[in-house]
């Protein structure tokens, strides 16, 4: 009893799980995200979900998108790397399956996760970064997911970290996920093949490929941990990126744990080990404050799924 399922919806892939009151998944499913049709994402949203409430008694559905949601956590105003435009994501859900939804923010979802059953389960003020497509960010104070106003606060990845800088999804410039995410990293390794260097024509051969534009971040990841120079830079530059930024962060929030996730997550120390380097090196007034632990999600990509059905049960 006391299940509920829990949809994270990414750029590429759409994951619900039934989940119970401790937190554990049962059942699975998947469906890919379809490209550029918000009515055929709502529709692969609800066969998952379908898929699992035929077997299971489930009491209510939360979702994890990747946009700026409404503070009623039903309509997802705008998402910078996918269709959304004002879409009432939950009520069409809610309309098909006949159940309770409630929407949430992908990376609030996988926060909250952490935070309940997570890397912060013993901690009352958490960051939570998820670093894939683009950079998602959670903040939990005083045991409270921060929703802001409008519903839409904790949208770490358009803080502006370079005045003019390169060109970012929500139409700003210089936002932090254009110099810290998964595309951020595929742009710098395909730039970098593009420019001739002699090291990541060795990557690509390492990644099995002679196409700059066929290099994926999971790619650079393993040639990464295989060994490969040019991907173990990329990946610290990028982990230097991640760590600069949360030196801003952490000056806002003073959080006991700043939780790293999201698919580049995957690297593990390859991108935590820098980060943390970076971090304690520009956090302002190193030396006379405390600092924040520093540690990578321990429910991976689950926790974003795992979040939002518990967001749901306790709606
Ligand atoms: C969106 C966020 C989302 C993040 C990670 C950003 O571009 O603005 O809403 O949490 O990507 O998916
Ligand atoms: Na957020
Ligand atoms: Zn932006």
């Amino acid at each position: 009893m006391g299940l509920t399922i829990g949809i994270d919806v990414g750029g590429t892939k759409i994951a619900a799980g039934v989940v119970g009151t401790d937190g554990q998944i049962g059942a699975r499913s998947h469906r890919d995200t379809p490209a550029g049709s918000v009515d055929e994402t709502a529709k692969a949203i609800c066969d998952a979900a379908a898929e699992l409430i035929a077997g299971h008694d489930i009491e209510a559905i939360g979702i994890g998108a990747a946009g700026f949601v409404s503070s009623d956590r039903s309509t997802v105003l705008f998402a910078p790397n996918l269709a959304w435009r004002d879409e009432p994501l939950g009520a069409r859900v809610q309309e098909t399956l006949g159940l309770p939804v409630v929407v949430e923010n992908d990376a609030n979802a996988a926060a909250w996760g952490e935070f309940a059953f997570g890397a912060a389960k013993d901690v009352e003020h958490m960051v939570c970064l998820t670093v894939g497509t683009g950079i998602g960010g959670g903040v939990v104070i005083d045991g409270e997911l921060l929703r802001g106003e409008h519903g839409v606060a904790a949208e770490l990845g358009h803080m502006r970290v370079v005045p003019g800088g390169h060109r970012c999804g929500c139409g700003a410039r210089g936002c932090w996920e254009q110099y810290a995410s998964g595309n951020a990293l595929v742009r710098e390794g395909r730039a970098q093949a593009e420019s001739g260097s002699l090291a990541a024509a060795q990557m690509l051969g390492v990644c099995g490929i002679s196409d700059p534009a066929e290099l994926s971040g999971p790619m650079i990841t393993k040639a990464a941990a295989a060994g490969d120079a040019c991907a173990i830079e990329l990946l610290d530059d990028l982990g230097r990126w991640v760590g600069e930024g949360l030196a801003s962060i952490a000056t806002l929030f003073d959080p006991s744990l700043i939780v790293l996730g999201g698919g580049v997550s995957a690297a593990g120390d390859l991108v935590l080990k820098p980060a943390k380097r970076a971090f304690e090196r520009v956090l302002p007034a190193k030396q006379n404050r405390p600092h924040p632990g520093f540690g990578l999600a321990l429910l991976g990509n689950d926790a974003g799924l795992i979040g939002a059905a518990d967001l749901a049960r306790r709606h």
